[in-house]
C-alpha cells in the first residue's frame, strides 16, 4: 500500500510549478488531490497528469485571497471526495520593488495572496480536519503544508512585501500548530531556497548567479526537491514534526 493512498489533499496554485509538481508527488504516493488555482481550466493539464497515475483529482477555480471563494471551495472539495487529509499553501506571487518606492497596491496585492490566502485556507480546512477519525474513534487530523521562503528567513532587498508575506507565514504556522495539536492537525512549513521555475527564471543572469555563489550544493533547486519534502511533511512518516520550518536550499542559510 503506498503511503498515502486513502488520503485526499487539496493544494493551492497548483496549475504549474512547484504547486504542480507537489500534486504529482502526493499524487505518486497514493493520494487523491484536488488542485486549486485561479481559473479551473489551467488545472486541466495537472489534473490529467494525476489522473494517469491512477488517482482522484479535479480541477477548481479559486482566488486565494478571497474568503467566500476559499470557503466555497472546501465545501466543494468535501462534496467530490468526502473529506480532507492534507492542504498545502502554496499560490504565491511576487511584485517586487525597493522600500521607499513601493506602492501600497503592491504590498497589499503580496501580502493578500501570498499570507491572507494561507490564513482563509487553513480557516476553512481546520474544522473538517479535526472531526476526521478513526473507525475505532482515534483523531486522525491532517497535515497543513506552507510554502515560506528562505527569503522569508533572512529578509531580501527589494522583497519588502514578499519577506514579510513569508515570514508572517512562517509565524502563522508556528500558531496553527499550537492551536491544533491536540486535534492531532499538524502545521509546518518548506522554506525553498532559490527554485528553478517561472518565478525565478525571470531574474537577470548577475542576479541568478550572485545567488549561485551562496548555494554550497551549487545548484539552483528543483521543483521536485521541494515536491518530496512536503509529501514527507504530508504523512505519517512526519508524524512527531509540527511547527517546524524546512530549510530546502542547498544550504544557503542554516
Ligand atoms: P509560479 O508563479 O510558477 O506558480 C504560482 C501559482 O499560483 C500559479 O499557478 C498561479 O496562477 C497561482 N496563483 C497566484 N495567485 C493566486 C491566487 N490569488 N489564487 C490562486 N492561485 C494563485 O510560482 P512557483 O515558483 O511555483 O512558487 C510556488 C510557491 O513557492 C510560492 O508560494 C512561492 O512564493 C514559493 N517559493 C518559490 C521559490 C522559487 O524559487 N520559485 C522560492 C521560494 C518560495
Amino acid at each position: 500500500m503506498k503511503k498515502l493512498e486513502g488520503k485526499v489533499a487539496i493544494v493551492t496554485g497548483a496549475a504549474r510549478g512547484i504547486g504542480a509538481a507537489i500534486a504529482k508527488e502526493l499524487a505518486s504516493s497514493g493520494a487523491d488531490v484536488a488542485i486549486c488555482d485561479l481559473k479551473a481550466e489551467w488545472c486541466d493539464e495537472t489534473v490529467k497528469a494525476l489522473e494517469a497515475l491512477g488517482v482522484k483529482s479535479r480541477g477548481y477555480g479559486v482566488n486565494v485571497a478571497v474568503s467566500a471563494d476559499v470557503d466555497a471551495c472546501v465545501k466543494a472539495v468535501i462534496a467530490d471526495f468526502g473529506k480532507i487529509d492534507i492542504l498545502v499553501n502554496n499560490a504565491g506571487i511576487t511584485k517586487d520593488g525597493l522600500l521607499v518606492k513601493m506602492s501600497d497596491e503592491a504590498w497589499d496585492a503580496v501580502l493578500d495572496v501570498n499570507l491572507k490566502g494561507t490564513f482563509l485556507f487553513t480557516r476553512a480546512v481546520a474544522m473538517p480536519m479535526m472531526k476526521n477519525k478513526a473507525a475505532d474513534g482515534t483523531q486522525l487530523g491532517g497535515s497543513i503544508i506552507n510554502i515560506a521562503s528562505v527569503v522569508g528567513i533572512m529578509g531580501n532587498a527589494g522583497q519588502a512585501n514578499y519577506t514579510a508575506s513569508k515570514g508572517g507565514v512562517i509565524a502563522l504556522t508556528k500558531t496553527t500548530a499550537k492551536e491544533l495539536g491536540k486535534r492531532n492537525v499538524r502545521c509546518n512549513a518548506v522554506a525553498p531556497g532559490f527554485i528553478q521555475s517561472k518565478m525565478t527564471d525571470v531574474l537577470p543572469d548577475d542576479v541568478k548567479k550572485a545567488y549561485m555563489d551562496t548555494i554550497p550544493l551549487r545548484r539552483f533547486g528543483t521543483v521536485d526537491d521541494i515536491a518530496k519534502a512536503v509529501c514527507w511533511l504530508a504523512g505519517d512518516d512526519s508524524a512527531y514534526v509540527t511547527g517546524q520550518v524546512i530549510s530546502v536550499n542547498g544550504g544557503m542559510i542554516g
